[in-house]
């Protein structure tokens, strides 16, 4: 006969908090997010990777790119760029995250000097930049003939037609510095200078980037960013169990700090046979998560295959899945019997194995529920795909701005691996829908608004790290008639709706 659980599965938002004592200390600003990312033996030594905020970006097509990575590593998270693209494209997105120098930035307006003055005032317009770069070719990393400012130009002096040539500063009159200039030596020739910006050049006198006065200290304006050894940041990438063997190489060969294997199912021979693959190939020296499970028996399987860290969950916000395939759980659950499996193994072998929970995240409360429910740090996948800094487009629908939004197991995807069990090469129906997220502005802003209500709720707890909020928290499950109560209710509202 089947097995059958004997309770309901939940799902994050039948949970409450319950309040613990709050000290004094007990504030915002004292609480650390550091989390390990890969497994170690906790009390004799250290991870080789943590994160300092337990935020991970999805392995999606419409979420991670080498944009968003840079953008989430300032932040003191990790992307894992996505696998479903070709070998060389990816190992180029991980290449970009790793190349990134903050504080030089790609030229975003370009001209030629046979431009006019019209075409300079519309690309400000459009994009906002009052700084563009003349080149040969009119590209970013064209041959660099001279800039333009609006210190170069008089608008009510000065005819629309007029060809840039005539009044930008030109080439000859430019302080520029060579490649391997420092952000430091780069923020001292400014200054020395009184430069606004400072083209950086490569020995061919093509453009490279631009360092702008206002970059000061990238370090200060991100204190939590997350960089390796050598001051680039960290980077993840997702593999498949086909062809890991040809991709691997060329990810770690641009960079990547860490793998993970995307499935939606990774309770797999596959994945134990692409873990075994990785430890004869490279020891313990290359990082790699696997996944996806629900239970405690797929934790151990994985955990015991050596992977790095687990990731939990089916039923992502695109996720048909368990609608197609009747299979899944409601993550809550997963989460809170693959966290007390995890404690288990700690117990047994000394080895802390962290897990992830991916997927479900709807609310910013959800991410503080998952941690204290065990989760060392989430994916997300709608969260990330509605910021600027996201892969896709920005589209105005219904009135409204939306970000595309699709799941890896779509048809716009077209991700069989993902969905790979040993059979032909092809994805046979859909598992994941194409949809519209509501646009929600730059990733900074809102990581760090949300990262504050976190914070905020953990000190309500009373703990200001994740081990103690994992310990330490209480959690009560809700009947829906007070998930009722806990909304606004039996008022009217007098404006638009408060902020959740
Ligand atoms: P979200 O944060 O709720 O949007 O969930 C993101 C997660 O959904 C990803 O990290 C994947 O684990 C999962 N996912 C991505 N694409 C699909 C799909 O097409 N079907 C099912 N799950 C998906």
């Amino acid at each position: 006969m089947a097995y059958y659980y004997p309770e309901p599965s939940h799902t994050f938002s039948e949970y409450l908090l319950i309040p613990g004592y709050t000290s004094e200390d007990c504030v915002p600003d004292h609480v650390s997010l550091k989390t390990p990312l890969v497994k170690y033996r906790k009390g004799a030594e250290e991870p080789a990777i943590s994160l300092n905020v337990p935020l991970t970006s999805a392995v999606m097509q419409s979420v991670s790119n080498d944009t968003l990575a840079i953008a989430l590593a300032k932040e003191g998270g990790i992307s894992f760029i996505y696998g479903s693209q070709s070998i060389e494209n990816q190992a180029a997105m991980v290449a970009r995250v790793k190349g990134y120098k903050a504080g030089f930035v790609t030229s975003a307006s370009n001209l030629t000097p046979e431009a006019t003055l019209a075409d300079v005032l519309a690309l400000k317009q459009r994009n906002g930049f009052s700084t563009v770069a003349l080149t040969e070719d009119g590209t970013a990393n064209g041959k660099l003939l001279g800039i333009v400012t609006s210190r170069d130009y008089r608008v009510s002096r000065m005819a629309p037609t007029d060809k840039v040539r005539d009044f930008m500063t030109p080439r000859q009159k430019l302080v520029t510095a060579p490649a391997e200039t420092t952000l430091k030596e780069a923020n001292d020739i400014i200054w020395e200078h009184k430069l606004n910006s400072l083209p950086i050049v490569d020995e061919n006198d093509h453009l490279l980037y631009f360092v702008f006065r206002k970059d000061y200290s990238s370090h200060k304006d991100n204190p939590l960013e997350l960089l390796d050894s050598k001051k680039r940041y960290l980077v993840g990438a997702g593999i498949n169990t086909r062809d890991y063997a040809a991709r691997i190489p060329a990810l770690l060969e641009a960079g990547a700090d860490v793998l993970v294997i995307d499935s939606s199912e990774g309770y797999t021979c596959w994945q134990e046979k692409t873990i075994k693959w990785v430890r004869d190939t490279y020891g313990d020296t290359v990082k790699i998560g696997a996944g996806n499970v629900v239970d405690k028996d797929g934790f151990r399987f994985l955990a015991e295959a050596g992977a790095d860290f687990v990731k939990v969950g089916i039923g992502g916000s695109i996720c048909i899945t368990r609608e197609t395939k009747g299979i899944g759980r409601g993550q809550a659950t997963a989460l809170i019997e693959v966290a007390a499996a995890r404690d288990e193994y700690f117990k047994e072998t000394g080895i802390y194995v962290p897990i992830c929970s991916d997927g479900g995240i709807v609310h910013d409360y959800h991410m503080t529920l998952a941690l204290a429910m065990g989760a060392d740090f989430l994916m997300l996948g709608r969260y990330f795909a509605r910021f600027d800094e996201s892969p896709t487009n920005k589209v105005m629908v219904n009135g409204a701005y939306m970000k595309e939004y699709w799941g890896e197991g779509s048809n716009r995807a077209r991700n069989w691996q993902r969905y790979d069990l040993g059979g032909s090469a092809k994805l046979s129906f859909e598992e994941g829908v194409d949809s519209y997220v509501t646009y929600a502005g730059p990733l900074r802003d809102n990581v760090e608004a949300s990262l504050y209500k976190v914070k905020s709720t953990m000190c309500n707890v009373g703990v200001t790290n994740i081990p103690d909020l994992q310990q330490n928290a209480k959690l009560t499950l809700v009947s829906s008639v007070s998930i009722v109560e806990g909304g606004y209710h039996d008022v009217t509202l007098r404006s638009s709706s408060p902020v959740k």
